[in-house]
């Protein structure tokens, strides 16, 4: 009876387990504005953030391969830019946000490497793939005529192919 127990119990994680490893972190911020989704082959490969110094984050543009999707939001001042190089992708999403904008955002390599940009200011978020080995596919959230109200993130595993890197 006890082994019955723990082989259902096993059997029940196995069929909860999504065979992608996939994963989504549920968008932070406010609700104003358009809904926004990024979509491209892989994993994202460069990413910019555009910020107004006296308030939040204005715009948002990302990369796949070697294609730059069109700027989510505004361009306000000079981009900070992170482009990845090889096998490199985005592992982590931090920063800052209150009940209508996005703040600042940290941006983490599995390189280590990190973009910064923002104002530190109202409340903290982090948002990492659910399981190992996953990387940043996609974004997603809002904007609204002055900038990034909300921003959440989708994970899954990307598989390189030796004859392309970005
Ligand atoms: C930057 O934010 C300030 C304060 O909210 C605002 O007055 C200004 O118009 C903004 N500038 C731009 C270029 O969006």
């Amino acid at each position: 009876m006890f082994s019955l127990l723990v082989i259902a119990v096993l059997c029940t994680s196995c069929l909860a387990a999504p065979y992608d490893f996939s994963s989504v972190s549920v968008p932070v911020g406010g609700n104003s504005g358009d809904v926004f989704y990024t979509q491209g082959d892989g994993r994202i490969s460069g990413i910019r953030v555009w910020e107004n110094r006296s308030s939040f984050i204005t715009g948002i543009q990302v990369r796949y391969g070697t294609t730059w999707l069109p700027t989510i939001g505004f361009e306000v001042g000079p981009a900070q830019e992170l482009l990845l190089r090889g096998h490199e992708a985005i592992t982590q999403i931090s920063g800052k946000y209150s009940t209508s904008y996005i703040f600042q955002l940290y941006v983490v390599t599995s390189h280590r490497r990190i973009l910064v940009a923002g104002q530190p200011t109202w409340y903290s978020f982090n948002m990492f793939p659910q399981y190992r080995g996953a990387v940043l596919k996609r974004l997603h959230g809002r904007v609204n005529s002055a900038g990034i109200t909300s921003l959440g993130a989708d994970w899954g595993m990307v598989y390189f192919s030796n004859a392309f890197f970005s």
